[in-house]
């Protein structure tokens, strides 16, 4: 059982705010009935707003566009995580992200409170593949693409999956790569042994699905059943 504005707010993606409004303008019936009160207790399954029932999801998958400065963890003392972006009606117990971009990094960051499904899409042997835009200070000779499709090695001796880098016809110092496990600052290290420098890196897509052209950097939306799929892909 949970207070009444709390299941509209999860259920319907509303603020609590929006949520106990609903609820004053005798929207949301509890089996059947309309109530006003926001604190009254119910099971989801007796819940309706405007007719339409509310569902409980076991768990939340938030796509973020994560801008540059903000870290990739669930807490920080001194800096600003990508769990404080998420607006009020997503959060959850226990929310985190299901893989990290470095401070600088921009774009898609998946956060979630699912461990399973967090370890699964994050496990290289599962070769989900992440999509990223990269600049590099200096023009990339077109012998990478090649490379990169041989597996890297790293300084330090680590080999490194085969990746796929197409180097932009126009612009060589642009590129999509695609990398299917996440070794720490991966793609810059990458470049790093081709004395290259990344400038500019954006995640653009996990698996299948692509970050959302319309989500503003610093903003997320909750993911549809279809959509986490297409991650799996
Ligand atoms: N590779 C990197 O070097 N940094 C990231 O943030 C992601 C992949």
């Amino acid at each position: 059982m949970e207070r009444l504005d709390k299941i509209i707010s999860h259920a319907f993606s509303l603020s609590r705010t929006d949520a106990k409004k609903a609820i004053k303008s005798g929207e949301v019936c509890v089996g059947g009935e309309v109530v006003k009160d926001s604190s009254l207790k119910a099971d989801y399954s007796s819940v309706t707003l405007g007719g339409k029932r509310a569902e409980h999801e076991e768990h939340i998958y938030i796509m973020l566009n994560k801008p540059a400065g903000v870290v990739s963890a669930s807490e920080s003392r001194s800096e600003k995580t990508v769990i404080d972006l998420v607006p009020e009606h997503l959060r959850r117990k226990g929310l985190f992200p299901a893989g990290r971009l470095d401070k600088d990094t921009v774009g898609f960051v998946l956060i979630t409170d699912d461990g399973a499904f967090a370890h699964d899409i994050l496990s290289p042997r599962k070769h989900i593949e992440k999509t990223y835009l990269v600049r590099t200070d200096k023009p990339m000779p077109l012998s990478l693409e090649e490379q990169f499709k041989n597996g890297v090695t790293l300084y330090d001796g680590s080999e490194c999956m085969p990746a796929d880098l197409k180097i932009c016809k126009d612009k060589p110092d642009e590129a999509v790569v695609k990398i299917k496990e996440g070794k720490y600052h991966q793609i810059k290290r990458m470049f790093r042994v081709n004395s290259l420098s990344v400038e500019y890196l954006k995640r653009t897509a996990m698996g299948k699905l692509e970050l959302d052209k319309s989500l503003k950097e610093g903003e997320c939306r909750k993911l549809s059943k279809e959509e986490i799929n297409k991650i799996k892909e």
